[in-house]
């Protein structure tokens, strides 16, 4: 087992009919009064958790800033972050899903730092901000598990950029999760919160065999329940129990506790982070396009760990490795999800050579477990997706 820090310090209220406690939540990180909302495109108005949230909220001084983009993006962000500056703002609130949570830790952490903060996710290594207002979430969309860790992805149209950041300080202080948001979500993003929260686990076990044999069960767990859960929600948002199951898996599947002691993988994200980049496609479904290219692509690196997934989360009997890229290509296709760029955008011959380039010129040449991923594979899994 690897050496591993352990923390997460978020609190978790998990459940229905919770947010009458957010105010007391608030009142245990700030003695002040002004509190910011952010949002997305309205969602959180048309399926009253809005109203819920502000109800809970009254004796608190409220400003809503609303129109963080799916992707969030830094004008947008950069928009919130004056009005804080404006308002003497003491806690930030986030209601939505992955992008509106992202957006407002890049805001919450911007708004503390000296300089432009794009500055901070353009960084070599280490693009991690050391201060950040307090914030806590409303989760309206199971899949990124943004509501439990300090991680963010913040787009640049202008540059088709999309950047991570991080650091201690961008936890959120609490998150609110209550499953009966899933009932009012589009299949669409039903099917990318299953598929997301399979790509965290995946990219956290299907690496190489380890002796942490409790962290390879958590993950087959997760991945195992949502296999069983993903035809049941898809089919009856509304039933409590599969949104809870959903949920939970997603919110797991991303706060720290599968990658204690294990080596993990994130190649497919970083490449998928520039399909969203170049060709606007959900971040969910550029993982269902790249993941099973690169299990072919780095096939001998993973094909033990392979084999332990195919027979003890599929259940494959022969060809136990292959079979498993084959059903986890299929159980994406089951979601709804199309699995070649081509089907998103025709307008992408350019795109295997321009994500070389860009991962040489960020020194981008050793990804993967193993750190041997390099760019000219990265243009390989990339062009067999086309
Ligand atoms: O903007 P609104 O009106 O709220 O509508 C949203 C949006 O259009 C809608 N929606 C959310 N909750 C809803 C709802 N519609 C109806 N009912 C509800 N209850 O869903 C649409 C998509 O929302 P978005 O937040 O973009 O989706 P998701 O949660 O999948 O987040 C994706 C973003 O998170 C990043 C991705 O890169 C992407 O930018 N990620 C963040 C990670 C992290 N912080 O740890 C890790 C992930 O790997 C990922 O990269
Ligand atoms: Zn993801």
């Amino acid at each position: 087992m690897n050496n591993f820090d352990y923390y997460n310090p978020t609190k978790v209220v998990f459940g229905k009919d919770t947010y009458e406690r957010i105010a007391s939540e608030i009142a245990l990180h700030t003695k002040g009064k002004n509190v910011l909302i952010t949002y997305g495109g309205g969602s959180i108005k048309s399926n009253g958790v809005y109203d819920k949230v502000m109800a809970s909220l009254k004796e608190y001084n409220v400003l809503e800033f609303g129109g963080i983009e799916p992707n969030p993006q830094y004008e947008t962000c950069m928009k919130a972050i004056k009005l804080i500056q404006e308002n003497e703002i003491d806690f930030v609130l986030a209601v939505g899903g992955g992008s509106v949570i992202d957006g407002t830790k890049f805001i919450a952490a911007g708004a503390t730092y000296a300089g432009d903060p794009w500055d901070v996710l353009m960084r070599k290594e280490g693009c991690a901000f050391t201060d950040s207002l307090p914030f806590g979430t409303v989760l309206t969309l199971p899949a990124t598990g943004s509501e439990m860790n300090s991680g963010a992805v913040i787009s640049r149209d202008e540059l088709k950029e999309k950047r991570t950041m991080g650091g201690p300080q961008s936890f959120p202080k609490f998150s609110f999760l209550d499953p009966t948001v899933v009932a009012t979500l589009p299949k669409r993003q039903i099917a990318n919160g299953i598929t997301d929260a399979f790509m965290h686990t995946l990219e956290q076990y299907l690496t190489y065999p380890t002796e942490n044999k409790l962290q390879e069960r958590i993950a087959e767990g997760i991945l195992m329940t949502l296999i069983e859960t993903a035809p049941k929600v898809m089919e009856d948002p509304s039933n409590y129990e599969h949104a809870a199951n959903l949920m939970w898996c997603a919110t797991m599947a991303l706060n720290g506790t599968l990658r204690a002691g294990v080596a993990y993988d994130w190649a497919t994200h970083m490449i998928g982070h520039e399909l969203t980049a170049l060709h606007g496609i959900d971040h969910a479904r550029t993982l269902a396009i790249i993941a099973p290219r690169l299990y072919e692509v780095k096939f001998e690196n993973k094909k033990e760990k392979l084999v332990q997934y195919g027979e003890r989360v599929w259940g494959a009997t022969d060809n136990k490795a292959q079979d498993a890229i084959v059903k986890t290509k299929l159980f994406f296709e089951s979601l709804g999800i199309d699995t070649n760029i081509s089907d998103y955008d025709t307008n992408n011959a350019d795109t295997p050579k321009i994500i070389r380039q860009r991962f040489e010129e960020r020194g981008w040449t050793a990804l993967g477990e193993r750190g041997d991923l390099t760019p000219k594979e990265a243009e390989r899994i990339v062009e067999m997706a086309l």
